[in-house]
């Protein structure tokens, strides 16, 4: 069975994005392979963050992934920080990655915006932890949103480098699993930005913690043009709010964009927004509900944690102790 790895950040509360462009997807990969799924604070700290609540970020992301359907007991679910091994890979694979390789990423430019000199170090070597995230379980199929794409490609090229300069075929090629109608879901209040935990505005996005109320006016609010819903996929193009609504529709009944138009094209917005937010509120309330409930008990979530870390490390320490070996580490 091929096995499955993906991670997301503890920053902010997750959005619809993160729940249609990848969460959504571990939970189906769940019946027919062995998952690993990390909640990667590591990753958190290398941008500005809360140390006053990033643990508490961490527990409340690992009891909504819980809440959305992740099984801890058949499958992995911990924190980044609790199995070292990632960083002893991700020093190897800093030495491996080359400077125009980090240079080129699109992430790093646009998280960095202009303050290039004042951002971490960390922010730049970002893909290279993210690469021994994937690479210290010999992971070879990674479920993620289409804005991960170039850090997974990445993971590759680093992953060809370091078997051939030390002449062993150690890690695998990964597959990256970018799926469904809503890989890369965009801001509520702009078609051409994807919508994102760092947006200003609360009104980009909707979280996964949103109440009824709160989900309906977001999407009555949310950015349209004036002419009604195309009846093809053909009228979609150059209406990036349009397609960006009718994406997320698709997911959330499992079809895709043309049976959505077939159904609801012709129509104004205003009874497609109701539609819509009918159906947000039906299938995100009750993961709201579930996340409460989940951290009614604290202790429950941190065994969870506790327990998948000690299975992680189970796994990652012998691959990473090996790829030490093929460095030339001693080992006494
Ligand atoms: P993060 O925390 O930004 O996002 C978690 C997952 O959500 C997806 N995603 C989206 N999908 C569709 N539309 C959007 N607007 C949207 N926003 C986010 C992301 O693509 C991601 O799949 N670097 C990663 C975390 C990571 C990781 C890994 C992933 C660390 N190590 C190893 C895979 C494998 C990140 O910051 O995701």
């Amino acid at each position: 069975m091929q096995r499955i790895f993906s991670g997301i950040q503890p920053t902010g509360v997750p959005h619809l994005g993160n729940y249609l462009g990848a969460v959504r997807n571990w939970v189906a990969l769940q019946n027919d392979h062995d998952c690993i799924y990390c909640v990667v604070d590591l990753h958190a700290i290398t941008a500005d963050h809360d140390f006053r609540t990033l643990a508490d970020q961490t527990r409340d992301l690992t009891a909504a992934l819980i809440a959305c359907g992740i099984d801890p007991q058949k499958h992995i679910l911990f924190h980044q920080s609790a199995v070292h091994a990632h960083l002893r890979l991700a020093w190897i694979f800093t030495c491996v990655a080359r400077m125009g390789w980090l240079n080129r990423m699109t992430q790093f430019k646009d998280k960095a915006g202009k303050d290039r000199e004042n951002v971490s170090t960390g922010l730049f070597t970002y893909p290279n932890l993210m690469a021994a995230d994937i690479h210290a379980y010999h992971a070879t199929r990674v479920p993620v949103g289409d804005d991960q794409k170039h850090h997974l490609e990445l993971a590759n090229d680093i992953a060809a480098k370091f078997n051939h300069d030390f002449e062993r075929d150690y890690f695998p090629n990964i597959e990256p699993l970018i799926l469904g109608p809503a890989a890369r879901v965009m801001s509520l209040r702009d078609g051409s930005k994807k919508m994102s935990k760092s947006d200003p505005s609360d009104q980009s996005r909707i979280n996964l913690t949103d109440d009824a109320d709160t989900i309906s006016a977001k999407i009555r609010k949310a950015k349209t043009d004036p002419e009604p819903l195309p009846t093809d996929i053909e009228g979609l193009e150059g209406r990036p709010e349009a397609r960006n609504l009718i994406g997320i529709y698709a997911a959330l009944t499992d079809t895709d964009h043309a049976a959505v138009l077939r159904d609801h094209g012709g129509q104004g917005f205003g009874n497609f927004k109701k539609a819509l937010a009918d159906l947000l509120v039906e299938k995100l309330s009750p993961i709201a509900a579930e996340t409460r409930r989940l951290l009614a008990d604290p202790g429950y979530v941190d065994g969870v944690l506790r327990d998948g870390a000690q299975r992680a490390a189970a796994i990652a320490n012998p691959i990473v102790d090996e790829a030490e070996r093929i460095v030339g580490f001693l080992k006494v």
